[in-house]
């Protein structure tokens, strides 16, 4: 599987490349980026692990190298302020993404190839890539809210002082203020949340308003996110490449399920090496069906303003 990722250079790029290649997963990295001095540091620091990895072939050039991968990784682009709303980001990241995608199409894909949109605001722009890209609807992907799954799941766990990998939930809707914690589904080693001894709604809304903050609060301790996002675009891309099909909120083109229509967003999504092979409309609370479709119409009011 060869995977290349457009933005390599900056540090959600480079972060993934560096989650993929402990992943030992896929075969190949290939690393592009405007900034070529950048991009070639990157890839010769992963190069340079690469015997204590999986052998796998990394390298860095520019868009021509699309061509030859069966996943492309879009994560270049603007970072938000940690006072801006991620769909603030549209008029400055719209045409530079138009760019990419043009270039992308005058390159050409690979039968079958997968685009995985990251850049923000990924929902806006991954119905972006799939209206202008000319794909099947599926193979085209966004992040969507599996790094808010990621982080809700973490924060959880840190607060109840459990495994994180047994904390179950997820979060639908939009990658975004409008974003939906679905706390009807929210499990811990496969017993019920409200069950769990510590469990409060303080402390469900405390761990939920920090989920919310959490892109904001690392821009401004850090500067942006990186090895969560690296782990979490890892994760979707190990589904894709070994054909997993498992469950993700990925975002991706939606039109009925919960009643929403043409807008990509994250909804129960089984992800395999065709992309986006079907969406689950699972039963959810009432309060959680109407911020999903909240979340639609946010998303829908922000594409027509770029379409
Ligand atoms: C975040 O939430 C980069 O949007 C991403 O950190």
């Amino acid at each position: 599987m060869q995977v290349s990722i457009i933005g390599g250079g900056g540090l959600v790029g480079s972060c993934a490349a560096f989650a993929l290649q402990c992943g030992k997963i896929v075969r190949g990295i290939d690393l592009i980026d405007v900034n070529a001095e950048l991009v070639g540091g990157q890839a010769l620091d992963l190069l340079h692990g690469s015997c204590l990895t999986a052998d796998q072939q990394i390298r860095s050039g520019d868009t021509s190298l699309v061509k030859q991968s069966d996943i492309i990784v879009i994560t270049a682009g603007l970072r938000r302020k940690p006072d801006e709303s991620r769909l603030d980001l549209i008029n400055r990241n719209v045409q530079l993404f138009r760019g990419i995608l043009a270039d992308i199409k005058k390159v050409g894909t690979k039968p079958g190839a997968i685009v995985f949109v990251v850049s923000n605001p990924v929902d806006v722009l991954t119905y972006l890539a799939i209206k202008e890209l000319g794909l099947p609807p599926a193979q085209v992907i966004g992040l969507g809210t599996v790094l808010d799954t990621s982080r809700l799941r973490s924060l959880m766990a840190e607060k109840l002082q459990v495994p994180p990998s047994q904390v179950s939930t997820l979060i639908l809707g939009e990658h975004g203020d409008s974003m939906v914690p679905i706390w009807s589904a929210a499990q811990i080693a496969g017993l019920p949340l409200e069950k769990w001894p510590g469990y409060s709604t303080t402390l469900i809304q405390e761990v939920e308003k920090r989920t919310r903050g959490s892109g904001a609060e690392v821009i401004k301790k850090k500067g942006g996110a990186g090895f969560a996002v690296g782990l979490s675009i890892t994760d979707v891309i190990n589904s894709i490449a070994l054909d997993q099909r498992r469950i993700l909120p990925v975002s991706s083109l939606v039109n009925g399920l919960y009643g929403i229509r043409d807008v990509a967003i994250s909804v129960p999504t089984v992800v395999g090496r065709a992309g986006v092979l079907s969406q689950i409309e699972i039963d959810l609370w009432p309060k959680e069906k109407t911020g999903l479709t909240n979340s639609a119409r946010v998303l829908r009011e922000t594409i027509e303003k770029v379409l």
